[in-house]
């Protein structure tokens, strides 16, 4: 090595540069790392809840309380959330872009026209069977919601965001309520949607909290020790990527869920379905 002092200034500056670029690639590489978990986690959160779904029906089957009627129900239940979990598992790459850095065109999921109302009384005669355990009623108002428009979304995802809403609805309310899921249009270009329910009142401290990863309230983890609190964490996230808005509220006694979703926003921002 040279003993010139100008070259050996040189030399300790690159050492510098190369250092900083290390540090930059090593907290990239934890960056990366913390994605990579989250999505794992995400992916095994929504696995998780169908098939759990499909053991509940099958015990209540096989212990043979259900009359036929119900049975056949609970059947196609099992059979739709069979579906969404193998849909999932061969599409791992579909949440994929919820952490981290996202953009539209980076999901492989094409959009397509999602008829709401027709998908909410989907889910909502997939969760009856579990709602009736504790004497339940899911309903869907037909009224104002039957004639909206289709709005363009990825329908798989789209449909997650609302089972996440509707099990939450299941899972917290009181026995003996109803859910109440409604929709409207309610602008020019925007469908809403509010799924009610009554049980744990949201303290208003509670509101913006509730769509951060892994926020559980005490009374949540009262009633269900097992949550991990990403259920509302990813439906936010993919109701953002669909550059929509979601909020809770409470409107006594009901908790509100309400989601917004553009009718034709995304036109021309990614692949379409015809
Ligand atoms: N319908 C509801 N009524 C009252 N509180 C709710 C309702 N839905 C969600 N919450 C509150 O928001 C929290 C976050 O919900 P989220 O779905 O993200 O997680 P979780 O349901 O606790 O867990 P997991 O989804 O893994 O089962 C809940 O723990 C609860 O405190
Ligand atoms: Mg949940």
């Amino acid at each position: 090595m040279s003993d010139n002092p100008s070259e050996l200034a040189r030399f300790s500056e690159k050492v510098v540069a190369l250092e900083r670029d290390v540090r930059q690639m090593r907290a990239r590489v934890i960056q990366l790392e913390k994605e990579r978990t989250e999505y794992l986690q995400n992916v095994s959160h929504q696995l998780v809840a169908p098939l759990n779904a499909i053991k509940w029906h099958i015990e209540n089957l096989t212990e043979g309380r259900l009359s036929v009627d119900r049975a056949k129900k609970v059947l196609r239940s099992v059979y739709s959330q069979a579906t969404i979990a193998v849909h999932l598992a061969k599409n791992f790459n579909l949440m994929s872009n919820l952490e981290g850095e996202h953009a539209l065109k980076a999901l492989k999921e094409p959009l397509q026209e999602v008829q709401l109302f027709r998908l909410l009384v989907n889910l909502a005669d997939d969760f009856q069977p579990l709602a009736w355990d504790q004497q339940i009623q899911i309903g869907v108002e037909r009224q104002n919601f039957e004639t909206t428009p289709p709005v363009l979304a990825m329908k798989p995802l789209i449909s997650q965001v609302f089972s996440n809403i509707i099990e939450n609805a299941v899972k917290y309310s009181k026995s003996n309520t109803e859910i109440v899921i409604s929709g409207r249009r309610e602008s020019n270009n925007t469908i809403s949607v509010e799924i009610r329910n009554q049980g744990i009142p949201l303290a208003a401290s509670q509101i913006a909290s509730v769509f951060e990863r892994g926020f559980r309230s005490e009374e949540a983890k009262r009633k269900y020790p097992a949550g991990t609190g990403f259920g509302l964490y990813i439906a936010r996230r993919i109701v953002e990527i669909h550059e929509g808005t979601i909020s809770a509220f409470n409107d006594p006694p009901w908790v509100v869920f309400k989601v917004n979703l553009s009718i034709k926003g995304l036109q021309g921002k990614t692949r379409f379905r015809a």
